[in-house]
């Protein structure tokens, strides 16, 4: 029998239109410009405003990009996974509204959580639907509403974090382009070091948890930095060495946007150079779930079919891990 390898075979986005400059956060809270450009590389973020919208608005209209530029019937996706870390609700399933809403009526969809990681690990889980060879579209979709749970008077996580959505076509490929290897991790001793206190089920809350700003990120960001650095880095080269990888054979790395100095000490580790690695922190900060298919978007006419590209990730939990992916298609503007 053929092999069956799960390929992306398409990309969409939204990213809401409200910008939120360094200049702007230097009048909310004690910091600057330079200190926040040095330290992470982010210059700008965007923010979703508007009463009544959540994750899912910006994952739909991820999803429509996706579907308009594809040309696909929404009906014949057979499963959407939403990746995020700030569903729309508690008990509800984001995913199940995100797959009404744009039409998918005949999938089945969930969402996956696993922080920064979501996205990552929802590549591996839409791979496996697809290589099974019962399930022929699964859209994965990376969203999150970070600005829903961040406190803008915190000068350590209200410069890094930004809003937007990115959406991926999961199809069955017989070239072996697609998925080739996963190394995927996680370990709890991170839960004390970045987590939101309140609002699940071990602290509901309350008006002493809302009194306390315990619904808002808490993140110890120095010790995260050196788990990121060491853990992302780690897989990374991992999974270039098993798969007898040189750097000449690595296209790109796509990695999550945290910090532009943990992706450089990534690059560093695998030795890519700069021209190789895949960068829009800048213009986004990190989108928790959504960075990861936001660089497969901005990246897009650069890419090319039978390019490698190693994604990684670390996020909250501790989560994290490294993809090796090729690519299975030249872009075409006119599609
Ligand atoms: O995406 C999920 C995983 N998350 C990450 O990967 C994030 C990992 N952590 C980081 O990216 C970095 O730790 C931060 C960007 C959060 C902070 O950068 P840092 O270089 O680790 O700064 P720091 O916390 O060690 O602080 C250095 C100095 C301190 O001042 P002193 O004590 O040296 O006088 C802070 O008070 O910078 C000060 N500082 C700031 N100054 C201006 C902290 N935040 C700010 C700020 N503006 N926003």
């Amino acid at each position: 029998m053929q092999k069956i390898t799960a390929a992306i075979t398409a990309v969409g986005k939204y990213l809401p239109d409200y910008v939120l400059t360094n200049k702007e956060l230097e009048t909310m809270v004690d910091t600057n410009d330079e200190w926040i450009v040095t330290r992470t590389g982010i210059k700008e973020r965007r923010i979703l405003k508007g009463e009544g919208k959540g994750t899912s608005y910006m994952a739909i209209r991820a999803a429509k990009d996706l579907i308009k530029k594809s040309n696909i019937n929404p009906k014949d996706i057979e499963l959407v996974i939403v990746a995020t870390a700030t569903p729309d609700m508690q008990a509800a399933s984001t995913s199940a509204f995100v797959a009404s809403q744009i039409g998918a009526t005949e999938a089945f969809s969930f969402d996956q959580i696993a922080a920064c990681s979501s996205f990552l690990f929802g590549m591996s889980t839409a791979a496996r639907y697809i290589e099974s060879g019962k399930y022929k579209k699964v859209l994965l979709i990376g969203a999150d509403k970070n600005s829903s749970m961040i406190d803008y008077t915190d000068r350590a996580t209200c410069i890094i974090f930004g809003d937007g959505a990115g959406a991926v076509l999961f199809e069955p490929n017989h070239e072996n382009l697609g998925l080739q290897d996963e190394l995927l991790k996680s370990d709890g001793v991170g839960r004390e070091f970045l987590h939101v206190k309140a609002g699940g089920s071990i602290l509901p809350a309350s008006i002493e948890t809302v009194t306390n700003k315990l619904h808002y990120v808490y993140q110890d960001g120095k010790t995260v930095f050196k788990y990121a650095v060491s853990n992302m880095a780690d897989v990374s080269d991992k999974i270039l060495k098993r798969n007898k990888l040189e750097k000449k054979d690595v296209n790109w790395l796509a990695a999550h946007q945290a910090n532009k100095r943990i992706i450089d000490a990534t690059a560093r580790r695998m030795d890519l150079s700069e021209d190789k690695v895949m960068l829009n922190i800048q213009k986004y900060g990190n989108t928790t779930s959504a960075t990861l298919p936001l660089l497969l978007n901005d990246y897009e006419e650069q890419l090319k079919k039978g390019d490698n590209i190693i994604f990684a990730a670390f996020g909250g939990g501790f989560t994290w891990g490294a993809i090796y992916f090729k690519w299975a298609y030249n872009y075409n503007k006119n599609k």
